[in-house]
């Protein structure tokens, strides 16, 4: 089939490159001019797990193009995909002013008939919004017809999770958009779910607000699994040999971050307001979230007394392994918060430093982490990359001139840490 993607991103590339290497006629647009020249030039703009190959090879196979106009793109597919981002406005609602910027240039660039799918993470009624202003504007010259197909892979771990899917969610208005949608889906070997379209836009949501849920359970647990001599490890290990229940999302840590789970959260307790319902356990679930990263500050000041002058390290800037966005991560937000206090700040990533050095110009950024603990008061781990998990700890301590360790997501052996010598600190253990 002929397909277009429009925003380039995480979603939007990934998306692209696997329909691409499926056998598929592939635009991908975006407005970002250099993002695009970046990509013809064969060069990815993100770092995921196995992406630059899959885009060099739909590219040298002519089945993968790209471009920064979206008539461009339109005009050469069957179907366009939308995914932009959505991210939040300061009340916590989802800005889909890029979303709206895209319905339009589409609208303009019509041809004839076009399957129009929104895989960006949208408020319910989005669909029905997208399409009425495309009516206003073609004043129904143009067959269209909007449908709803949320994403639901992990950065990391992308485009594994693209070609083998738990499920497909397919919103649609019409028969003819569900014969379109199932024809490019069918050779995958998976549940397919055929909505409505505000039924799909809600499972989106709900997912993510249901797994942010399980980490704000789980830390929550870890709070009381502190206070009373616990293990919340194996409290969710018990948990999650329950079928019911499950491991997956029951690791207490620092909280969840990224581009998604904070944003998606905010949006569902908004889309739940403007419905009339008050959905409070999800702000509670947000406020849990918050107060993790406020928990391993008061971590560190217990060990360290103050946190002016020392000298911390972080190890991972990246929201989670295998990844180098650091949006929402909550590395950058305890960064920020101990140079607010007056600690130096040094930091190791194995990815994620150029993207961190946009935002923290000023941490002193080590690539080696045996380098980046040389000298420092206290260590503190926030992203658990396999790399860190494999550490030496006791050539760490002996690097270091206070041996006090924080580990934000549990990745490390607390015994193995003490019997190098450290002061370990964990969440909930
Ligand atoms: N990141 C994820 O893992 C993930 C997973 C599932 C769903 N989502 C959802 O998918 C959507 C996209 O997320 P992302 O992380 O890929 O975002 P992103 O910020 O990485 O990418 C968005 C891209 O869209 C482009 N863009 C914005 N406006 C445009 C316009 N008018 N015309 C052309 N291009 C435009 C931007 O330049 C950017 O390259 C969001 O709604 C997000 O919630 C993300």
């Amino acid at each position: 089939m002929r397909l277009s993607v429009i925003g380039t991103g995480y979603v939007g590339l990934v998306t692209a490159a696997c329909f691409a290497d499926m056998g598929h006629e592939v635009v991908g647009a975006d407005r970002d001019a250099e993002r695009i020249r970046l990509l013809e030039a064969g060069r990815s703009p993100i770092y995921e797990p196995g992406l630059d190959d899959l885009i060099a090879r739909g590219t040298r196979a002519g089945r993968l193009r790209f471009a920064t106009e979206t008539a461009d793109a339109v005009r050469d597919s069957d179907i366009v995909f939308i995914t932009v981002g959505t991210p939040s406005r300061a009340a916590g609602d989802a800005d889909v002013t890029d979303v709206a910027t895209v319905a339009d240039a589409i609208a303009s660039a019509l041809p004839d008939y076009r399957l129009i799918v929104e895989k960006s993470t949208v408020p319910v009624r989005t669909g029905e919004r997208i399409r009425e202003q495309i009516q206003l504007l073609t004043q129904g010259a143009v067959p269209f017809d909007v449908a709803c197909n949320p994403e639901f892979t992990r950065e990391g771990s992308a485009i594994h999770d693209f070609m083998h899917p738990d499920r497909i969610v397919l919103g649609v208005s019409n028969e003819r958009s569900e014969r379109l949608l199932r024809e490019l889906y069918a050779p995958f070997d998976c549940p397919v779910l055929v909505t409505d379209l505000a039924t799909a836009e809600l499972i989106k949501h709900a997912s993510n607000a249901f797994l942010a849920t399980k980490i704000s359970f789980i830390n929550a647990v870890a709070a009381i699994c502190e206070r009373v001599g616990a293990d919340v490890r194996q409290v969710a290990d018990g948990m999650g040999y329950d079928r019911r229940i499950g491991r997956a999302f029951l690791d207490a840590g620092v909280g969840y971050g990224g581009s998604c789970f904070p944003k998606d959260v905010a949006a569902f307790i908004q889309i739940a307001r403007e419905a009339g319902y008050e959905f409070r356990l999800l702000e509670e679930v947000a406020r849990v979230n918050e107060g993790q990263r406020e928990a391993l500050i008061r971590q560190l000041r217990e060990a360290l007394w103050v946190l002016g002058g020392r000298t911390i390290t972080v190890l991972g800037l990246s929201f989670k392994p295998n990844t180098d966005d650091v949006r929402e991560s909550p590395a950058i937000t305890i960064i920020e918060r101990l140079r607010r206090e007056g600690a130096v700040v040094r930091a190791c990533d194995p990815v994620a430093e150029a993207n961190a050095r946009r935002v923290l110009p000023d941490v002193a950024y080590c690539p080696d982490p045996y380098e980046a603990a040389r000298g420092s008061d206290a260590l503190v781990l926030l992203t658990e990359w396999e790399e860190f998990r494999a550490l030496d700890l006791a050539r760490l301590r002996g690097l270091m001139r206070r041996p006090v360790l924080v580990d934000g997501r549990n990745a490390l052996d607390p015994r193995a840490a003490r019997a190098a010598g450290f002061r370990y600190a964990g969440v909930g253990r």
